[in-house]
């Protein structure tokens, strides 16, 4: 995706730190609240990075761009897409916001020249997760959930923490269930059920 091709996105000049640069380019878009949103996550990130002895550089760099697409419009994140000719469920038909996970990644890519593949594939999947996922997936979207920026902890803080004491993929698990017996999923994405059932069939 090239951001030079939306007029109204600020593209400021690159100072060579990939943090930096990327909050630069969310606040200089409105997007600071998204961008402090990225540092908790990284936060958070880069404790069960420790915890799970992954690379804890590549988890902190997947959380600081996971979200970086904030900075195009919605309906635009559909339009480009479908300009691309790539493959668009149900779900990102019907919600939009569902590719965000998407074009991030290929903001990371083309943008901020990531290449690397855990950095690229934790920031691709980090909402819905996908079969197969690897831990740098995993580590990347239970952060993105603990990371809460509301009042209080959230609803299944408790759960999945525990749930953190087997194993990064029961806590995977143990959230898309919550999510889904408390009826907060809109509307199940492809990648979201691959990922649950083959979750299951690991338990
Ligand atoms: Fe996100
Ligand atoms: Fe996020």
């Amino acid at each position: 995706m090239n951001l030079k091709s939306y007029e109204y996105i600020t593209l400021p000049p690159f100072t060579g730190d990939i943090q930096n640069d990327a909050q630069r380019l969310m606040h200089e878009n409105g997007k600071q609240k998204t961008f402090d949103h990225m540092l908790s996550v990284a936060v958070v990130s880069v404790s069960l990075a420790e915890r799970f002895k992954l690379n804890e550089e590549k988890c902190h760099l997947a959380a600081v761009l996971h979200d970086v697409s904030a900075v195009v419009r919605p309906s635009d994140m559909l339009q480009y897409v479908k300009e691309q000719n790539l493959p668009v469920c149900e779900a990102e038909e019907r919600f939009p916001f569902l590719l965000h996970q998407r074009l991030s990644k290929d903001i990371a890519g083309a943008y901020f020249s990531i290449g690397d593949c855990d950095v690229l594939s934790a920031i691709e999947c980090h909402t819905t997760l996908k079969h197969g996922a690897s831990p740098y997936d995993m580590v990347l979207f239970i952060a993105d959930k603990l990371a809460w920026d509301q009042e209080g902890t959230p609803p299944f803080y408790d759960a999945v923490y525990a749930a953190l004491d087997v194993s990064l993929e029961k806590a995977c698990y143990t959230y898309m269930l919550y999510m889904e017996e408390s009826g907060r999923l809109l509307c199940p994405h492809t990648n979201w059920n691959a990922a649950k059932n083959w979750l299951q069939s690991r338990m």
